[in-house]
């Protein structure tokens, strides 16, 4: 694992951006997992801006969302089919049948994700997953606890995430969908690349957890420990908590791999 750290959220995510359009410059048939929420915002502004200004091709490019809220229609506003719609896919070349997201309204559940894991396969599985992690230390829906290998599945969201995404739902945790489908924590870590974006200084406690805390099922975030190519990108005031920042800056300045980014 890799801890970048930009000096404000708007270049954090302007950075994850680049990594994305990078790696969908190097491999145009990319593979894409995505996630929805607020970190994640600013990220596709950015990669709808490289579609329009940079002409950035997602034509032949495939996404595969972490998760979608059981009993929202994708026409529901508040479904993350909807979130994708506006955020992103109404603003790139994504091609129509391009684009997964679990069903939220499926009526057999276990066969539905059943399902979604076998198209990921199909498509080769995941390149490139973008993730951000909530106050419960979740990556998808996956709920502290949820097994490290676990797969694709139906998940009760915790009292702290229906409070996180209130604010979605009229800020009343009692309207939120009390379940969802998410990819499985073993899903996640099958992508080739991990890339999670943390930002804002109520993150802070767990972006400390989830990277120097040790492994556990009770923070999902702190199995991309395993992960063999995963990086962190935070801002400033999500960083604060965290003990090995020297370490992290001086990795950012000095390794090859990051000397295209110095100034993103
Ligand atoms: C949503 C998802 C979640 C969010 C997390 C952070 O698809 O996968 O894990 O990434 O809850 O949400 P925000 O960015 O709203 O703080």
């Amino acid at each position: 694992m890799e801890v970048v750290i930009r000096p404000t959220a708007e270049r954090a995510a302007r950075l994850v951006a680049r990594l994305v359009a990078d790696a969908l410059r190097d491999n145009p048939t990319l593979v894409l997992g995505l996630a929805t929420g607020a970190t994640m915002e600013p990220v596709y502004a950015e990669l709808a801006r490289l579609h329009r200004e940079e002409r950035l091709d997602f034509s032949h490019c495939t996404t595969f969302n972490l998760d979608e809220y059981i009993g929202l229609a994708p026409e529901d506003p508040r479904s993350y089919h909807a979130v994708m719609r506006e955020a992103l896919f109404r603003h790139v070349n994504l091609g129509g049948a391009a684009t997964h997201l679990p069903d939220g309204m499926a009526t057999d559940v276990a066969s539905a994700c059943a399902r979604y894991e076998q198209r990921i396969r199909a498509c080769g599985g995941i390149d490139l997953q973008l993730l951000g992690i909530g106050q419960s230390g979740h990556i998808g829906f996956n709920e502290p606890l949820s097994a490290l290998r676990s797969r694709t599945r139906e998940k009760a969201l915790s009292p702290v995430t229906l409070a996180q995404n209130a604010r979605y739902f009229g800020g009343d945790p009692a309207r939120v969908p009390r379940r969802a489908i998410t990819m499985g924590v073993g899903t996640i870590l099958e992508a080739r690349r991990c890339v999670a974006l943390v930002t804002g200084a109520h993150k802070a406690a767990i972006l400390a957890r989830a990277v120097e805390g040790p492994l556990g099922a009770m923070v999902s975030a702190s199995a991309l420990q395993l992960h063999p190519s995963c990086v962190v990108v935070s801002d400033e005031a999500a960083a604060s908590q965290l003990s090995g920042t020297d370490y992290y800056r001086w990795t950012f300045a000095h390794e090859p791999e990051w000397q295209a980014y110095q100034d993103a």
